[in-house]
């Protein structure tokens, strides 16, 4: 039974414009303790997605089709369907989230212990002395020295330091899944490094399932079990991280794999993808990547290609032209996609 599944999930932004559809029918399930990557480049509903499913979605925006459903021992209820108290409760206590760009958004003037106490007395928490036990045993678990954090406020801490707060702040009641949004594009190499191996231990010694969005699609494949691509709101690709790294089936998925930095490469030997994602509100018709894809036939412009199993039945792609890529990118499966194509 999976922790989460997410159906048909649709979600518009309403503007004086007109509505703008950031998530088109996306699917997808989450088992227990398994971690799930989200990757795609920026604009592609990442954000609006992870905020749907915790339901904390800005004014004006409006899940048109879908469902959120949530299991724990054995109950499945559907998200869309909590009322307020129950929403509070699935919120921290069942799916916590470390919100993108959250670094740079910690109240200056609040120190860290204070943080830890409006998060707990929110939550019900009254006894000041439990909750700096607790804050001592999360600070614990993610490195910091708890007498040397807990007084500081947010200027006196690193990035890295911040973001491990931000992640023992999102643990304070045991969640059973965690989604982070890019918790570590804001951070320097060797602090992401950090990060990712920080939460490779939580998740080992705490069991909880992940959600992990990034757009980067080689620190996203050091986490997770499996991964999907988005693109313009879309699902395009879904599969195990081995198949989408030696094996990606949608040309998306491929452009983002060039977009790896080798490390063996020369400075700027990263190769973004030409050309821009498509305005939400007027959608090419057919295929939305058709117009940026160096594989498009006239075919691909006709209709929007749906999801179809490739190479294996777990491994899906939203392209009618996926033996064409598995042609192109050979059957050597140990070479990374980057180094096929440099
Ligand atoms: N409040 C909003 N109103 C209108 N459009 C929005 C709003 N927030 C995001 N968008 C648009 O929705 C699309 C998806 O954005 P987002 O979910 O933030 O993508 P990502 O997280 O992948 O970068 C983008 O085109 C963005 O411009
Ligand atoms: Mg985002």
């Amino acid at each position: 039974m999976p922790v989460l599944s997410v159906r048909d999930l649709s979600i518009d932004y309403t503007t004086r414009k007109g509505p703008v559809h950031a998530v088109r029918d996306v699917s997808f399930e989450l088992e227990q303790s398994e971690t799930l990557a989200i990757i795609g480049e920026s604009g592609s509903g990442k954000t609006t997605l992870a905020v749907g499913l915790i339901r904390l979605s800005p004014r004006g925006t409006k899940v048109t089709s879908g469902e959120i459903l949530y299991t724990k021992k054995g109950l499945t209820t559907d998200v869309r369907t909590l009322d307020d108290d129950d929403l509070r409760e699935y919120r921290w206590a069942e799916a916590a989230m470390v919100f993108q760009a959250a670094l740079n958004s910690f109240n200056p003037v609040i120190s860290i212990w204070e943080q830890f106490n409006d998060t707990a007395r929110a939550h019900g928490m009254k006894d000041s002395r439990r909750v700096r036990d607790r804050a001592d045993e999360l600070l614990d678990l993610v490195h910091l020295d708890a007498k040397r954090v807990l007084p500081a406020f947010p200027h006196e801490l690193s990035g890295g330091m911040k973001q491990r707060v931000l992640i023992a702040l999102a643990l304070m009641l045991e969640p059973q899944l965690v989604i982070l949004d890019e918790p570590t594009t804001a951070l320097d190499i060797l602090t992401q490094r950090s990060i990712i191996d920080l939460l490779k231990q939580l998740r080992e010694r705490l069991g909880f399932s992940m959600i992990f969005i990034s757009h980067d699609l080689s620190i996203a494949a050091e986490l997770a079990d499996r991964m999907i691509t988005m693109y313009a709101g879309r699902v395009v690709e879904e599969a195990n991280v081995d198949d989408m790294f030696y094996r990606p089936r949608h040309p998306y998925s491929v452009g983002l794999l060039r977009a790896v930095p080798r490390v063996s490469g020369a400075l700027g030997s990263v190769a973004s993808i030409p050309g821009s994602p498509p305005d939400l509100m007027r959608l090419p018709k057919g295929c939305s990547y058709a117009p940026r894809c160096p594989y498009a036939i006239d075919e691909c412009r006709a209709a929007d290609p749906p999801l179809i199993p490739v190479d294996t039945p777990r491994h899906q792609a939203a392209c009618i032209r996926w033996k064409h890529v598995a042609e192109v990118l050979g059957s050597n499966a140990e070479v990374p996609v980057a180094e096929k194509l440099a």
